[in-house]
């Protein structure tokens, strides 16, 4: 993974059709994905429970790019290891999942993965200050985790402030939550370059009908690129 700050688009595959990720994986990527972001929940940290490491293994062979994975479980560190193996590229945190991040990321990195922060809407940037040489990526939550489909919560100044805490360290911003058209000139335009969307990339296509996936993605990439125009 080499970094840059241009927009990369990591559709989330929430959204996707649950008895086919491995078609839906390769779908997304030959209609122009990015990244292949993978939103794993515990139903104790979220209300809401998706899939663990074994689905991430057996997904992998399907992604030729990033594997993106958002763990919204507590606790994180026992099952570190466990997902590094399945193959993701980038591993992301909560800080709100327990009291000793700073471990988590280092911990993270130990396995060979960059290690992702990510903060519930209700989390100050400040929460991060001390984390910056420890983190690849810091996820900004524009909704509160659990669910697809939220409506978006704008973050725009938070997302500034962490913007001008990074300077020029290599540390991606990511949005996630809410993403489509409308919102990201809003993100992009405060700093952001990862942009997780699931609803606003899976909808009106399938499998078998991909193109609207490709059309869908070129119109978020293309309304958060037209704020440097
Ligand atoms: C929310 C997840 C997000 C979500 C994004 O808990 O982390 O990745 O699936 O979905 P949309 O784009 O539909 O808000
Ligand atoms: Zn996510």
């Amino acid at each position: 993974m080499t970094f840059d700050r241009s927009i990369k688009i990591a559709p989330s595959i929430l959204a996707a059709d649950f008895a086919n990720f491995g078609a839906e994986c390769e779908a997304i990527e030959a209609q122009g994905a990015d990244w292949v972001h993978v939103d794993v929940m515990d139903g104790h940290f979220v209300p809401n429970i998706t899939f663990g490491p074994a689905m991430c293994a057996a997904i992998r062979p399907h992604i030729k790019g990033v594997m993106d994975v958002h763990l919204m479980i507590a606790p994180v560190d026992p099952y570190i290891d466990a997902f590094a193996n399945a193959g993701a590229d980038v591993i992301t945190a909560h800080v709100e999942a327990g009291p000793h991040i700073h471990r988590t990321l280092q911990a993270i990195r130990a396995a060979g993965a960059k290690a992702g922060v990510a903060l519930n809407p209700g989390t100050p940037a400040e929460a991060v200050a001390h984390l910056l040489d420890l983190t690849d990526l810091i996820c900004v939550m524009t909704v509160n985790p659990g669910f697809g489909g939220q409506k978006f919560i704008d973050m725009s100044d938070k997302i500034r402030t962490l913007r001008s805490m990074i300077g020029d360290r290599p540390v991606h911003i990511e949005i996630d939550g809410g993403v489509d058209p409308k919102t990201a000139p809003m993100v992009a335009q405060a700093g952001a370059d990862v942009l997780v969307a699931g609803s606003a990339v899976f909808k009106g296509g399938s499998v078998s009908d991909p193109a609207p996936y490709g059309a869908n993605i070129r119109e978020i990439r293309a309304a958060a690129e037209g704020v440097y125009v």
